[in-house]
């Protein structure tokens, strides 16, 4: 069968205070009532003869919710706690065939010209069922460092390099062969549970565990704990051979940080003042004096005031105010 795999157990903390633990982002009803997490449902439906989603045990009552609404019926995996996508992946990979197509995608993705996005997945999974891991690849149009960079040739991948610091990303966008990854993955479940075993052992045995312990899905805490938290990009897609690269003509934003939230909103013709400032989640007038490339960002109980280039910092505020409570 091919298996539509939807992962969307991150918290998206680099959007906090838009994002909560108990709200991640792709939950939030804000494309014309629908969230990302649906609107991602609805793209691959045709695409797959089967869905899993891979989330967490703290928000998996809000994807139930949208996969009741759009009477999808699927296969729950839940996470007592967030391992990384490896982990995540190598459950959705063990709860099918070794011959299963799996379509990867994340929940939190804008994409458009859908002819488009069809063309490519059917040509990945052309190449996946040759036995390949096929990765997405989107023309960079700056040195982002919170992305992926796939070197290929045609649709050959030359390397994969995992969100380079700002020096390197600079190099690889000069170079011109750099592709960003998309996030999105295609593969036959038994090859990606070789790779993994082959470069994370510890990954692939951890899993497996919980995977074999699991009760209809639901994943057992303690076990999970011990995996390592690892991203499939760097335990698998930069070390493996057989990588390919489909690359995108669709249109392709990952609302990842207010970065590219900020760009998506300017796109969409959002307000933004003649100093570049920005205000997300409010009406009220606001002035930004003296200031440049600032957003501001409010919420009912917390704002979030930041410079446009400290976009992927946010997670470190997340995290130490999880910390704390
Ligand atoms: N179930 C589950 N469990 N899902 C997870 C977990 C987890 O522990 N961690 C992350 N996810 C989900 C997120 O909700 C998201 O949908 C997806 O997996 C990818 O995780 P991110 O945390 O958003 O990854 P990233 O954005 O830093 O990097 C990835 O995506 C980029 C493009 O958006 C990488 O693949 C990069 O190479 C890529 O460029
Ligand atoms: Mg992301």
């Amino acid at each position: 069968s091919i298996v539509h795999v939807v992962l969307t157990g991150g918290v998206g903390s680099r959007l906090w205070p838009l994002s909560r633990k108990s709200q991640p982002k792709q939950y939030l009803e804000i494309f014309e009532g629908k969230s990302l997490f649906e609107m991602t449902i609805e793209r691959n439906s045709h695409l797959a003869d089967k869905v899993m989603v891979v989330g967490n045990v703290d928000n998996h009552h809000l994807s139930g919710k949208v996969m009741d609404k759009t009477k999808t019926s699927y296969t729950n995996i839940v996470e007592a706690t967030p391992r990384n996508t490896a982990a995540a992946i190598a459950f959705a990979a063990f709860a099918s065939k070794s011959e299963d197509i799996l379509i990867i995608t994340p929940s939190d993705h804008i994409i458009d010209k859908i002819e488009d996005y069809n063309n490519a997945i059917q040509e990945a999974i052309s190449k996946a069922k040759d036995g390949f891991i096929v990765t997405f690849g989107i023309i960079p149009t700056k040195p982002e460092t919170g992305y992926g960079y796939i070197e290929s040739k045609g649709d050959k991948v030359l390397s994969f390099r995992e969100k380079p610091n700002e020096t390197t990303a600079k190099e690889f966008i000069a170079r011109g062969n750099f592709l960003w990854n998309s996030g999105m993955f295609c593969f036959k479940a038994g090859v990606l549970l070789d790779e993994l075993k082959q470069f994370q052992p510890d990954v692939y045995e951890k899993s497996k565990a919980v995977w074999e312990a699991s009760e209809r899905g639901f994943l057992d805490l303690e076990l999970s704990m011990q995996i390592p938290s690892i991203s499939i990009d760097y335990a698998v897609m930069e070390r493996s051979k057989k990588i390919k690269v489909v690359p995108a003509s669709f249109s392709w934003s990952d609302l990842g940080s207010f970065e590219s939230v900020y760009e998506y909103l300017v796109s969409k013709g959002h307000p933004v003042d003649s100093n570049g400032n920005m205000v997300i989640g409010c009406d009220s007038h606001t002035t930004f004096l003296g200031l440049r490339n600032t957003i501001f960002v409010h919420t009912d109980n917390a704002n979030l005031i930041l410079q446009k280039e400290n976009s992927q910092d946010v997670k470190d505020i997340y995290n130490e105010l999880e910390k704390q409570n």
